[in-house]
């Protein structure tokens, strides 16, 4: 039986923290999708659209993922597509409180057996984080091996052109 698991997020943009946890789960599991919530209520750089064609360039080299949007609850999601795990990163200790009382919440919603999977973040990436490589690159600092090179470029066009 095929085994399915999602990754969501807002992956604004993708890093090389969240890729490294997509091809450790693609490894685990027969298919991988990164979902990309569409949440109107945050300020993201880039538009949902935007992320998931950052997203899926990103994955281009993984045959068994996916990349995927949605809205609204990710239980209705996940019980509507029918995955058998939730992936989720997990990078310092403060990851942790916020990520139990999600996988708890979204344990009560699960119509089926889904399961919330954490993969523990490889060191050389714990501080990577995209809002601070946002932050870093508005203020002119280098962000050069923490994002694959060309959203290092999207991300400078982006902001170049939000300056305008
Ligand atoms: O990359 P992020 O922003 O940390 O991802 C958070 C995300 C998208 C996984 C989380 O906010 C989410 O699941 N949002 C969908 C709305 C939802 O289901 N909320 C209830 C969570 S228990």
């Amino acid at each position: 039986m095929e085994r399915k698991a999602v990754y969501p997020g807002s992956f604004d943009p993708v890093t090389n923290g969240h890729l490294n946890i997509i091809e450790r789960a693609a490894k685990i599991y027969d298919s991988l999708t990164v979902a990309i919530v569409v949440n109107p209520n945050k300020k993201s750089l880039f538009t949902v659209d935007e992320r998931v064609e950052i997203a899926r360039e990103a994955t281009r080299h993984l045959p068994n993922v996916k990349v995927d949007k949605f809205s609204g609850l990710l239980a209705d999601y996940v019980n509507d597509k029918g995955f058998d795990a939730v992936v989720k990163g997990l990078r310092a200790g403060s990851d942790f409180e916020n990520e139990l009382q999600m996988s708890q919440m979204n344990a009560r919603l699960f119509t089926g057996n889904t399961e919330t999977v954490f993969l523990m973040t490889d060191p050389k990436c714990s501080f990577i984080s995209s809002s601070l490589i946002k932050e870093v690159a508005t203020l002119g600092g280098s962000i050069e091996g923490l994002v694959p090179e060309f959203v290092s470029g999207r991300i400078i066009n982006k902001l170049q052109e939000e300056s305008k």
